[in-house]
């Protein structure tokens, strides 16, 4: 071909390639990684226009013994867009819903969860601490947990807690996938290491990085990570508004644990945060309903 023939091709081809880069970047978000986040809008619970939305904490921790089923059926009960909960390993390698990593504070054993087998943690009562009436509330397994949220019309934010292995993430993974829950479960933990192994053997599952420190690499680590959103105590979100911002023009959300005042809620609605980690769904759920039924009449 002619040289100049050849640079007329080159340059259309180049025009085309910009001209479609352009367009997906239009239709996606700001970045590459902001397209992979905007795909995870934590399966369209991420961000509700002039809204939040509800994540329900520990199951409902104030109106429950957390992490029960009797607090993830109060959650559920309420139309939350979230239960959230948190996993710990026992000895023999059973997935139970557990915050602390030590028994002691929410069941009558002691001694932490991964030196107890199955059958010891199942022995306990989880729920007679919070109240005699709730006396008979067993630690539950995931698969107890899967069971309550299946017939449900709402999602989960099931945190990972302490160390696991990629074995372990991938079993986890695996019992999710089988019960159908890839589209109504994300995956969230405080450890990047976690999130690192969630991302190689369980990329299906929406991921949420919570963060006790806010600096110049979360943005770029949670883009790299591909997380759907990113979460912190209201503090640190407030103390870090540029970084807020930045984050929101990757396409990734922000989300905030945990918040039971109305003078909370209000600020984090003002700081245009997503999702709303709360102990008492019931007056979160008032709440949201008097805000939106303002904007709808204004
Ligand atoms: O969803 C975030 C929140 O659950 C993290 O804090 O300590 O209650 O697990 P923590
Ligand atoms: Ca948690």
């Amino acid at each position: 071909m002619h040289t100049d023939s050849l640079r007329r091709v080159t340059l259309r081809t180049a025009c085309v390639a910009w001209a479609l880069v352009t367009l997906l970047v239009v239709l996606f978000g700001a970045t590459p990684h902001a397209a992979a986040a905007s795909t995870m809008q934590l399966h369209g619970a991420l961000h509700r226009e002039g809204s939040v939305s509800i994540v329900s904490h520990r199951g409902a921790a104030a109106l429950a013994p957390e992490n029960t089923l009797a607090a993830m059926r109060i959650a559920i009960e309420q139309g939350v867009d979230f239960v959230e909960t948190d996993l710990q390993l026992t000895s023999d390698g059973v997935p139970m819903l557990l915050h602390d990593p030590t028994l002691d504070r929410t069941t009558n054993g002691s001694g932490p969860i991964a030196t107890h087998t199955f059958d010891e943690v199942r022995a306990l009562d989880a729920g007679g601490w919070f109240d005699p009436a709730n006396a008979g509330e067993r630690v539950p397994t995931l698969e107890e947990f899967l069971d309550v949220l299946e017939p449900a019309n709402v999602r989960a934010l099931v945190e990972l807690k302490g160390d696991w292995t990629t074995e372990q993430l991938s079993d986890v993974a695996d019992l999710l996938q089988s019960r159908y829950m890839v589209n109504r479960v994300a995956l969230q933990s405080f450890d990047e290491e976690t999130l690192r192994g969630l991302q190689q053997v369980a990329p299906q599952f929406a991921r949420v990085m919570l963060t006790r420190e806010w600096d110049a690499r979360t943005v770029s680590l949670a883009q790299e990570l591909e997380v759907s959103a990113v979460g912190g105590r209201p503090k640190l979100i407030d103390r870090n508004l540029d970084l807020l911002a930045e984050l929101r023009a990757t396409g990734i959300g922000s989300l905030t644990y945990t918040l039971n005042k109305t003078k909370r809620w209000d600020r984090a609605i003002e700081r245009g945060i997503d999702l709303i980690v709360t102990d008492d769904p019931v007056e979160l759920g008032v709440w949201r309903s008097e805000i939106e039924a303002a904007a709808a009449g204004a």
